[in-house]
């Protein structure tokens, strides 16, 4: 049995104060919670999260990482870095990061090792645009997707990984996919790995991600190959992002 694991990525919102209060109900919130949580937040917020959160059963994590270990790299982060503040996740491949700054699969697939390479466990983001889906593309895009990261990690790197299927019109929209709609492209990604390695494919957690709330996580979860969420707009309500990991228990 995988254990399912629910992630809130904040994206660029919050402030010290806003996350103080989130963070204190979510502390609060969480004992009654089974399945594995963990927030992924905006940088500067890192050393909040650390010392409110260290401790306690919730886990957290970067929204993006650097591919370079250090050096002239202006702006960016490495993932040592991510580690010296405690996280243990960082989102790679999210579609505002490949859509918005032009991150590559192969650049996605860097970060990938990058992350791994320093402890980080990756939350590898995949998904196929509107276009993509209308044009009956949506397996070949993911399984291109994760192909990309398949052929530089090796498949040995997805044994300490999570992926996440982000149908990228489901994100920030209100329309989600429908529960056998994510589930048919979960079971593509398990099915790609399980060509691979078997055993890897089965223990491998595969998320969901777009538009889920605590009215339909529930049916996407129970799922075969649903194994938890990528939250974003609900997870900064902390009532509701409760309340999906909950339908997750
Ligand atoms: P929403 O839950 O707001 O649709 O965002 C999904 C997402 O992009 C999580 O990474």
């Amino acid at each position: 049995m995988r254990k399912k694991l629910v992630a809130g990525n904040w994206k660029m919102h919050g402030s010290l104060r806003q996350n103080a209060a989130l963070l204190e109900q979510l502390k609060f919130g969480i004992a009654e919670v089974q399945c594995d949580v963990a927030v992924c937040v905006p940088y500067p917020f890192l050393a909040q999260v650390q010392s409110v959160l260290a401790g306690t059963q919730l886990l957290w994590g970067a929204q993006s990482v650097s591919e370079h270990e250090s050096g002239a790299f202006t702006g960016e982060v490495s993932a040592a870095m991510l580690r010296e503040f405690g996280c243990c996740y960082a989102l790679v491949g999210h579609s505002e990061r490949r859509s918005l700054f032009g991150e590559s699969d192969a650049l996605v697939a860097a970060k990938f090792v990058a992350a791994q390479k320093a402890g980080l466990v990756p939350i590898l983001c995949l998904g196929e645009s509107l276009v993509e889906r209308e044009a009956g593309q949506t397996k070949a895009v993911v399984s291109r997707q994760l192909r990309a990261v398949i052929d530089v990690a090796g498949i040995c790197g997805l044994m300490s990984a999570v992926v996440a299927y982000e149908p990228v019109w489901a994100i920030g929209t209100g329309v989600t996919a429908s529960p056998a709609q994510a589930q048919e492209v979960h079971a593509a990604i398990r099915a790609q790995v399980g060509g691979l390695d078997g055993e890897l494919a089965t223990g491998l957690r595969i998320l969901y991600g777009g538009s889920v709330k605590p009215q339909n996580a529930a049916e996407l979860f129970k799922q075969a190959d649903i194994d938890g969420g990528l939250i974003g707009g609900a997870a900064l309500v902390a009532e509701d992002f409760l309340a999906i990991c909950l339908a997750a228990n």
